[in-house]
């Protein structure tokens, strides 16, 4: 039986990167996916690629920008409806943007607040509207508890210094603390909330960071970078699958029913093993500069 079989879970942030690896290893256990993201072109993309590996996929993807709350809401109703079966079992917010970069002095007000209104009230947003719509649901059935998850995308970067930007740093700090608030209230109604911090991974956001490009030679040279730091035998690079990994066990009505308000690290040790960051310096003029260009081109 697949663990996850006809569960509905919703995927915000799920065009791309981790978020797409989720929605897939969700979909191969059996979930009905609704996945959500801001960028509609990538999303139908990932939608089109699912269906086409696996036709009877129960995936629709749907525009979702989550700093915006009536977005965040439609999405979650959406969920409630046909053609999925029941309200979300789970929830997993992987939207993230790289955001300003730069020494602080240079930061401008508007660029810090862009990265908090993406990360922080995003998760707000996204654990709010899950709340409602969650709690709707009857979770004691017949069948016996229906429990529900929420899992949220933090960051090593919020737990050291140095290691990203500043408002990613402080933004996935708060995240963390939100977690554990929310899931102190929540539990009560038989929802979990946790959260993943993840070591760098190659996607489009590492790309930016250690290519400034986000394409697929970006994500290629970021992952030549990490390869030439990890602490890992064989030049083990993270990977996207995983973090998703991660995720789908804290989602686990199984296997993670008694973990509440965690903030998993998946970063091979090197945060707490000593193996020290392996990403640049994000505050440094030298490298902030051209990073900073190369973001205002793409608009981020
Ligand atoms: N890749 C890493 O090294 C790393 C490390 C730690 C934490 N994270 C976190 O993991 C999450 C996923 O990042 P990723 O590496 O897969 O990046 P990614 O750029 O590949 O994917 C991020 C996704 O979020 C979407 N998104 C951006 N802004 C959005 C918005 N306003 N509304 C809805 N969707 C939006 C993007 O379109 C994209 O599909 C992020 O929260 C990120 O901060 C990533």
């Amino acid at each position: 039986m697949e663990e996850f079989a006809n569960h509905t879970v919703v995927i915000v942030g799920g065009a791309k990167g981790i978020g797409l690896a989720t929605v897939r290893l969700f979909l191969e256990a059996g979930a009905h996916v609704l996945a959500g993201d801001i960028d509609t072109d990538a999303l139908e993309a990932a939608v089109t690629h699912l269906k086409a590996r696996s036709p009877q996929a129960a995936l629709v993807g749907m525009k979702c920008d989550v700093s915006d709350e009536a977005s965040v809401q439609a999405l979650m109703e959406a969920a409630c409806r046909p053609p999925f079966l029941s309200p979300p079992n789970v929830v997993v917010n992987c939207a993230g943007i790289l955001g300003a970069t730069g020494p602080i002095d240079r930061m401008d007000y508007e660029s810090w607040r862009k990265t908090n209104s993406v990360h922080l009230d995003g998760t707000f947003l996204v654990i709010k509207h899950s709340a409602i719509v969650m709690k709707r649901a009857p979770w004691q059935q017949d069948t016996g508890v229906v429990q529900r998850a929420i899992v949220c995308l933090a960051s090593i970067g919020g737990m050291k210094g140095g290691l990203a930007p500043h408002p990613y740093s402080a933004s996935k700090a708060a995240i963390i603390q939100l977690v554990k608030n929310a899931a102190a209230e929540l539990v009560h109604s038989n929802i979990r909330v946790n959260a993943i911090a993840p070591g760098a991974i190659p996607t489009s956001m590492t790309g930016i960071a250690l290519a400034s490009d986000a394409s697929a030679d970006g994500i290629e040279k970021a992952r030549e970078h990490l390869a030439s730091h990890t602490p890992m035998p064989n030049r083990r690079v993270g990977s996207t699958e995983d973090i998703a990994h991660a995720i789908m066990f804290l989602a686990s009505p199984v296997r993670a029913s008694y973990v509440n308000a965690h903030c998993m690290v998946v970063d091979a040790g090197i945060t707490e093993g000593g193996a020290g960051p392996v990403m640049p310096h994000f505050s440094q003029e030298s490298w902030a500069v051209p990073m900073y260009d190369a973001m205002g081109k793409r608009g981020v």
